[in-house]
């Protein structure tokens, strides 16, 4: 059977089921008692009629989501491999430092290297050998696997089920920060020890990332059942629940501490790992950064995400954005007292992130005011607080989505957008090695971009 063949029988086979869906409409349709939020397992997804087809054909949705997901050559296979990871030379390695067994047998990897649903929730098909299943961000499917393809059944019936709705931004930013930040979740944090070990450093931009594992469109069809939100928004609202995220975990008494020290992870990585001379005529590396008001010596907060974020309330919440100022440098003050006043500074750090995450959900991104974040963040008083790696490398990311969605929304030409290119590689370059971030270099280049994206206006 050639291709086309191939295609033209599962075609078949799925019209067949979704008319049996018709037929049996009422019974297909109740959802089925006991088994909401029961993950069923990657190969129930699987199936050739379902998202298994080889090529992008179906009507509705692409149908071959699982071709993309087992990717072997790109990031958007990524998730397919994640419990491979824990196997292969640097998992092992980092399994024997930290003393832990083999890591894939190991609580602490498994909550972000597989589908964390927990033992009662797996049905027959779960395995952890999948890595980051479907259902780790779909959710467990149990409840609507049988019900979401019937002919009449809508998104609020699938969520109403335990479908994830994965088109709102502040419930996908929830999703991914549990794996590419850290949550609450059991096996969900990557602490400094396991950094030390040799785990890699977590970047991650909402929207970015989202395109790196995209395994569908965003076409009329969808606009009709879903919600669109555009990369700004994405952008905007995924920087408000990161820095939700990281207060809230530093608040919290299980994730805040590594025995009698701080976790480590939370701070700025280069603060600590600089390299020590005695020369006395030695540049000191540290820069001081107007938006954090700490003292010498001590390590500062990782802001990476408050820096994007105080750049979007600027131009999007102007309401908000002095209280986001205020908190953030009371927060990043009150590390250097008492832990309580810690605990409180970030609570109401992360009260203000949530305020911003929902204006930001509740409005649209014109033209113009993408310009104007595009501008904020790479120029006048942002550009001062790029003293750190990851605050560059947060930044690069963020003009790569702000140019890409006003390419995507036909607000800029895609020749503008293809100047900006070349500028943008070498933002890249600067960004590429941690140790050898050199921020006098690091904003000239961002100038350069802010010049050309002036031009565009
Ligand atoms: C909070 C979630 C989380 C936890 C917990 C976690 N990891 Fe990871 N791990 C990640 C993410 C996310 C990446 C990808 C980082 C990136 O490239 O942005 C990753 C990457 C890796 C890689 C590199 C994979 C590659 O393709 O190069 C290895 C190896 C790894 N992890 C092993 C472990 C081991 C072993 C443990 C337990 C000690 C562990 N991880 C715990 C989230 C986690
Ligand atoms: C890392 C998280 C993640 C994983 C893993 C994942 N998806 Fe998705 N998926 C998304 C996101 C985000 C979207 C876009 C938002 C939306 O429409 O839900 C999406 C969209 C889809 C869509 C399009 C929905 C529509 O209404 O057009 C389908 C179908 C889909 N995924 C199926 C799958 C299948 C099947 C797998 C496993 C082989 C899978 N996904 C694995 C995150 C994920
Ligand atoms: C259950 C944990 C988990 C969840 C949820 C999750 N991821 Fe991941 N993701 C991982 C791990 C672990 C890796 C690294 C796998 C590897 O390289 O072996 C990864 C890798 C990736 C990569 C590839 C990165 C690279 O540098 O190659 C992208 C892109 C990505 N994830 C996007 C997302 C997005 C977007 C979401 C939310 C819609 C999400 N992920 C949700 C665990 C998760
Ligand atoms: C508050 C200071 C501090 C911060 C912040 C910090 N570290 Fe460390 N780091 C240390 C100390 C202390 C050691 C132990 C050094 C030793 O064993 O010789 C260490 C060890 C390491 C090692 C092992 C180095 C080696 O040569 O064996 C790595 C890798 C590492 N850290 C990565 C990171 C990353 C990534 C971050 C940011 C997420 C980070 N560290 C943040 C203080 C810090």
């Amino acid at each position: 059977m050639g291709g086309g063949e191939i295609s033209r029988f599962l075609g078949l086979s799925c019209a067949a089921l979704l008319s049996a869906a018709l037929v049996v409409g009422s019974a297909i349709g109740a959802p089925q008692a006991g088994r909401t939020g029961v993950h069923e397992g990657v190969a129930s997804c699987a199936g050739s009629t379902c998202h298994g087809r080889p090529v992008a054909s179906g009507v509705v949705v692409r149908q071959n989501e699982l071709i993309t997901w087992q990717d072997p050559s790109s990031a958007a296979g990524a998730h397919s491999r994640a419990f491979r990871a824990l196997t292969s030379d640097r998992g092992r390695s980092i399994a024997a430092k930290m003393g832990i067994g083999p890591a894939q047998n190991a609580a602490v990897c498994l909550g972000c290297h597989a589908d964390p649903a927990p033992a009662a929730a797996r049905g027959a098909k779960f395995q952890l050998s999948d890595g980051v299943g479907c259902e780790s961000c779909h959710g467990g499917s149990g409840g609507w696997i049988a019900s979401h393809y019937a002919v009449g059944a809508t998104h609020a019936d699938n969520v109403a089920r335990g479908l994830r709705p994965l088109d709102n931004p502040k419930a996908r930013a929830a999703v991914c920060l549990d794996c590419h930040y850290g949550g609450k979740g059991q096996g969900q944090f990557v602490t400094h020890q396991m950094m030390a070990a040799g785990h890699p450093r977590v970047a991650f931009e909402l929207d970015l990332f989202t395109s790196l594992q995209r395994h569908h469109d965003v076409d009329a069809d969808y606009v009709s059942r879903k919600s669109s939100p555009g990369g700004v928004k994405v952008w905007a609202v995924g920087q408000a629940m990161a820095v939700d995220r990281a207060a809230s975990l530093y608040a919290d008494p299980a994730r805040a501490r590594a025995g009698a020290f701080p976790e480590f992870y939370f701070f700025d990585c280069h603060s600590c790992h600089r390299a020590i001379s005695d020369d006395p005529r030695i540049r000191p590396r540290k820069e001081a950064n107007p938006a954090r008001p700490i003292p010498v010596g001590a390590p500062p907060f990782n802001d990476e995400n408050m820096i994007m974020l105080s750049a979007a309330a600027r131009t999007a919440a102007p309401g908000l954005a002095a209280r986001f100022e205020a908190d953030s440098r009371a927060f990043h003050a009150a590390i250097a007292g008492d832990r309580a006043g810690a605990v409180r500074a970030a609570g109401q750090l992360a009260a203000t992130s949530r305020a911003l995450a929902d204006t930001f959900a509740a409005r649209g991104f014109r033209r113009a005011e993408t310009l104007d974040i595009l501008d904020a963040v790479l120029s006048g008083e942002t550009a001062r607080r790029y003293t750190d790696y990851a605050g560059g490398a947060q930044a690069v990311m963020a003009v790569d989505t702000l140019v890409g969605a006003l390419a995507a929304e036909g607000q800029i030409d895609r020749a503008a957008a293809a100047r900006i290119r070349p500028e943008l590689d070498r933002a890249y370059a600067a960004v590429r090695d941690p140790n050898a971030f050199r921020p006098d270099e690091f904003r000239q280049v961002m100038a350069r971009i802010a010049q050309a994206a002036r031009a565009m206006r």
